[in-house]
């Protein structure tokens, strides 16, 4: 079985590929990653505020701790010390543990930190470089041009500045998300990843107040990625990744079907554990196998758009044929 797959310039040995997440910030679950199969491991991002903020407090510390004891610095906390230095040791040490692409993810919040950040994951060995641009405007005067030039300012910043491909994570929220597609492609993008997850705080109803934890997602959210990856695919020239509600491996086999490259997956393996990548592989193998299917590239985008006759498949005059045959009885199956 053919399982190769191109991501951005890279052959993979398979379209799974562990995203961003804590998970791969430690060196035995990137071991583990690789032992069970994936094809590339994403790092969770840096994060430009973070850094900042944990300098500021150390420079404060250090202030306030000098002007009683010379050795103040010797009795900060460790972590404090190494930043940047800690990610960009975990970019190497993974370099040499595995032999899969490694890749670096960034979030940064000032143009000079996407660069000078983006420059550094570039030299510490990262195969390729994702920008987790993570905006969410909750400024309501901010218009949809503003949120896309901010995309495409940083995008353009990054690429002038390293050699490495460069994959770009989108939100879902873009009013018109081919033509905006089209304008990170011609920016400089050698993918593009859809979508990112946004955090979305939920209300606690016994206080009443923000419930703050982090749901992992299910299988039920691929609906809008799986959408836009058919809509895209073959269209753009540059490589998409699925991202958002792999549960098993028939997600990862609806998402190759819409045309993606790489399908990435975090919840399940936060849920699972580093060697689920085994079971999600073992399952899309045994799916090709019994239809006879040698390859991943004899499925790949053989249901996006541009392969039905009829484009409005995607659209509202199928949304309409599907209200037409709506049973509205109460029967509860829907048609
Ligand atoms: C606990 C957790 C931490 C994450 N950290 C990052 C991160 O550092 N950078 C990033 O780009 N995405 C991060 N993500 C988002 C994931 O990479 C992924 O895009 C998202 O969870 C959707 O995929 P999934 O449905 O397979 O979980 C994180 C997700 C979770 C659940």
């Amino acid at each position: 079985m053919d399982l190769t797959t191109h991501y951005m310039g890279l052959q993979l040995k398979n379209p799974l590929v562990a995203s961003a997440s804590p998970l791969s910030a430690d060196l035995g679950n990137i071991r583990h990653l690789e032992d069970s199969g994936v094809a590339a491991i994403v790092l969770p991002s840096i994060f430009e505020e973070q850094i900042e903020a944990e300098m500021l407090h150390r420079e404060t510390l250090t202030a306030v701790d000098l002007e009683h004891s010379p050795e103040a610095s010797s009795r900060l906390p460790v972590s404090n010390q190494r930043e940047p230095q800690q990610y960009l040791d975990l970019i190497r040490r993974a370099v040499e543990a595995v032999d899969i692409p490694v890749i670096g993810s960034l979030n940064g919040t000032t143009e000079e930190g996407w660069i000078s950040y983006a420059k550094m994951i570039e030299e510490a060995g990262a195969t390729s470089l994702e920008l987790n641009v993570y905006f969410i405007p909750t400024d309501i005067s901010l218009t949809g041009r503003d949120v896309e030039q901010r995309y495409l300012e940083i995008l353009r910043a990054v690429r002038k500045a390293v050699d490495i491909p460069i994959a770009i994570k989108l939100g879902p929220y873009f009013s018109s998300m081919g033509q905006v597609a089209m304008e990170f492609v011609n920016a400089g993008a050698d993918a593009l990843i859809l979508f990112n997850r946004f955090y979305q705080p939920d209300i606690d109803l016994t206080e009443p107040r923000l419930l703050n934890d982090l749901q992992l997602s299910k299988a039920v959210e691929i609906g809008l990625p799986l959408m836009w990856i058919a809509v895209l695919s073959g269209r753009i020239d540059a490589s998409l990744a699925a991202s958002t509600g792999v549960e098993t491996s028939e997600q990862v086999l609806k998402y190759l079907l819409a045309g993606a490259d790489v399908v990435m997956t975090t919840s399940a393996l936060l849920r699972n554990g580093p060697r689920y990548v085994k079971e999600l592989l073992a399952g899309t193998v045994s799916w090709l196998s019994k239809r006879d299917i040698e390859s991943v590239s004899q499925i790949r985008g053989l249901l996006s758009q541009r392969n039905f006759r009829n484009p409005d498949s995607f659209g509202r005059a199928n949304y309409m044929k599907i209200l037409r045959g709506y049973d509205y009885t109460g029967s509860g199956t829907g048609n």
